[in-house]
């Protein structure tokens, strides 16, 4: 897949998911995946603490995985049916690659680098994850979902009860450019400070005394 030769601004400004459900292949190769990936771990991370954890999972490993799903949905809900089983073995074969990411906050330095922190480089490095992947021309979402508030299935995957996985990546092809979605407006949510007498937070929200 050949990189966008976009202006970085227009990039940023035309940056879309695309629904999982309509990702298609090819994924990318093993060096493309490398680079999406390493263009994640460029990300701000306070303390150089490298609070999170990248699983990556391909075609074989996510049939095992849909299985996993199967049973921890069966396990929660005992009268699934046969098709409902079937969507959870499917949900994690999607894409052609999924990502798994969790954070892993370094607890050694949450004195200066309090966890807040650490979970937030996570969701840095996940966003970079997707303009990378968007760079090299793929398409990709990130999801939650059930599965990733499941202790089975963390236990599967290697992880403790405790730990969170803060996305399931999916990464593949678009057969179309997707849509334009409702953004949050600007005045909405911005404002500019100007003094402590002058304070507004954002449209609809009065400033706190
Ligand atoms: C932490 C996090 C979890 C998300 N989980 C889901 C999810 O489980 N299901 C879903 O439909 N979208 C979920 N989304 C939203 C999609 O990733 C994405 O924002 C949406 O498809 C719109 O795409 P775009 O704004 O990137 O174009 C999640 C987003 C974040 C940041």
């Amino acid at each position: 897949m050949t990189s966008q030769n976009w202006d970085p601004i227009e990039f940023l400004m035309n940056r879309r998911s695309l629904v999982v459900r309509d990702m298609t292949e090819p994924g990318p190769s093993d060096a493309e995946l490398d680079q999406i990936i390493n263009a994640g771990l460029r990300v701000p991370d306070h303390g150089r603490c490298a609070p999170w954890r990248i699983q990556i999972v391909r075609k074989e490993a996510q049939g095992r995985l849909g299985e996993v799903f199967a049973q921890a949905y069966l396990k929660e809900h005992p009268d699934a049916t046969d098709e409902e089983l079937e969507v959870e073995r499917d949900r994690p074969q999607r894409a052609p690659v999924l990502l798994v990411v969790t954070a892993y906050p370094n607890m050694e330095r949450i004195a200066k680098v309090p966890v807040m922190e650490q979970k937030l480089s996570g969701g840095a490095l996940c966003q970079n994850i997707l303009n990378g992947a968007h760079a090299l021309g793929y398409a990709a979402q990130w999801l939650t979902e059930w599965p990733v508030y499941n202790s089975d299935i963390k236990r599967a995957l290697g992880h403790a009860a405790d730990t969170e996985i803060i996305a399931l990546i999916y990464i593949g092809s678009a057969p179309e450019k997707p849509g334009e979605r409702a953004r949050a407006e600007y005045a909405q949510v911005v404002t500019e400070w100007k003094s402590p007498e002058d304070n507004p937070v954002a449209a609809g929200i009065p400033p706190r005394k």
